[in-house]
Parts: structure tokens; C-alpha cells; sequence
């Protein structure tokens, strides 16, 4: 890895705020880049492995566990935006609604968006609530690259598996494991080449 990519993960990492609602979300000025994908699919859990902090985001194996927006500030260069997961959680249906709103709501109408990570659990693949979030960030032209997690429980790396062709998508792809950290020198790389790290 290079030494501006490593320096960059070095630096510290802050918990900045949090937002439940639209109104919530704070005026930031640094460049974002979300964390998206389903219930458990592993973003916390990628955060803290990108950052190389163990407890810097709190994950858990009952999905639902993040309940809001939370941006972490890396280095004062670049906002690490943690998502509640789309999809089945173990919470209420109000609730779940209410999440899925607000991540429609910021990933479509957020300025300083830069990229979106969209998480795929590399055991179960691309699903239609995967699609409609896809179909959203395509509607909308925000950058996004599709990031296979957990891949320490498969054998073969998974491919997406597409029918229609996704104008924001963009082509290179992740295999990652937060677990045994397959893969996150290549993310890493990927989101240092958004800032200027000199
Ligand atoms: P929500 O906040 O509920 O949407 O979940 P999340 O997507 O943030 O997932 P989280 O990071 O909380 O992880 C969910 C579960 O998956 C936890 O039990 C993690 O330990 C586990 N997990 C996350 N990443 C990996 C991985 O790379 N490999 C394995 N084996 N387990 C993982
Ligand atoms: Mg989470």
C-alpha cells in the first residue's frame, strides 16, 4: 500500500454526529462517502476495519443495530457516512420505514455525496431492495461501486449479477472481509484517491 494511503487511515477518525431525521443531518462540508446496503450486511463493521478501529462504530449481529446517520470525520479530508441497513431488521415496522425514508431522502439529495459504497453480502448476492436503492442512485447520478463483504464465508468470489446496465454504477468492484481484511487495502486505496492527500 502506499505511504499517503497509509498516513491518510492513520489519522484520526471522529464520530462528528448523528442524525435520526432529515432535519438532523448536519451541514458538513467535507466530502461524503456512504456506507449503503441491507440489514447485517457488515458496514459498521467495514468502517471500523477501513479506519483500523475496532470500536469506533458499534456493530451487532441482530440487524437493525444502527438506528441513524452517523458521520465520522477521517483526517478532517473525508466523511465516512454509516447507513441503517434497508431491508428486514429486527425492529418495528414503523421504525423500518422511517430508516428507509431518511436513507432514500440523504442518499438523493445530499451535495457533498461523493461516492456510495453499496454493501452485497458475497453469500447472498444482489437482491431487489439492492436494485431499487441502485435504480435511486442511477436516478439521481450519485457514483457508486458495488463492495462484497463477509467474503471469509465463501469459497469462490461472487460476480454481480446484472439485467440491465446502471449508468452511476461504477465498474471496478470490492471483495472485502472485515473479519480477515481481505480487500480493504483496495478500498482504502480507492476512497484516498478521492482526496487530496498530499
Ligand atoms: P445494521 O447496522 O444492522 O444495518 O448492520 P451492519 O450492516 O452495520 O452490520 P454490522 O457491521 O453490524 O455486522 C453485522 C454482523 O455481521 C455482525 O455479527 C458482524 O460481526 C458480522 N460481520 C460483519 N462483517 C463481517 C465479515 O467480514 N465477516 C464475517 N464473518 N462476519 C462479519
Ligand atoms: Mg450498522
Amino acid at each position: 500500500m502506499k505511504k499517503e494511503v497509509r498516513l491518510l487511515f492513520a489519522q484520526e477518525c471522529k464520530f462528528v454526529a448523528g442524525a435520526a431525521s432529515l432535519e438532523q443531518i448536519p451541514l458538513l462540508k467535507l466530502p461524503e462517502v456512504a456506507f449503503a446496503g441491507r440489514s447485517n450486511v457488515g458496514k459498521s463493521s467495514l468502517i471500523n476495519a477501513i479506519t483500523g478501529r475496532r470500536t469506533l462504530v458499534k456493530i451487532s449481529s441482530t440487524p437493525g443495530r444502527t438506528q441513524q446517520l452517523n458521520f465520522f470525520n477521517l483526517a478532517d479530508k473525508l466523511m465516512l457516512v454509516d447507513l441503517p441497513g434497508y431491508g428486514y431488521a429486527k425492529q418495528s415496522k414503523v421504525k423500518v420505514a422511517a430508516w428507509n425514508q431518511l436513507i432514500r431522502d440523504y442518499l438523493r439529495g445530499r451535495p457533498n455525496l461523493r461516492r456510495v459504497c453499496l454493501l452485497i453480502d458475497s453469500r447472498h448476492g444482489i437482491k431487489p431492495n439492492d436494485i431499487e436503492i441502485m435504480e435511486l442512485l442511477d436516478d439521481h447520478a450519485v457514483p457508486y461501486q458495488i463492495v462484497f463483504t463477509k467474503m471469509d464465508k465463501v469459497k469462490t468470489p461472487p460476480e454481480p449479477i446484472l439485467t440491465k446496465p446502471h449508468a452511476a454504477m461504477m465498474h471496478e468492484r470490492f471483495w472485502t472481509s472485515s473479519d480477515d481484511k481481505t480487500g480493504i487495502e483496495e478500498l482504502q486505496t480507492e476512497l484516498a484517491s478521492m482526496v487530496n492527500i498530499k
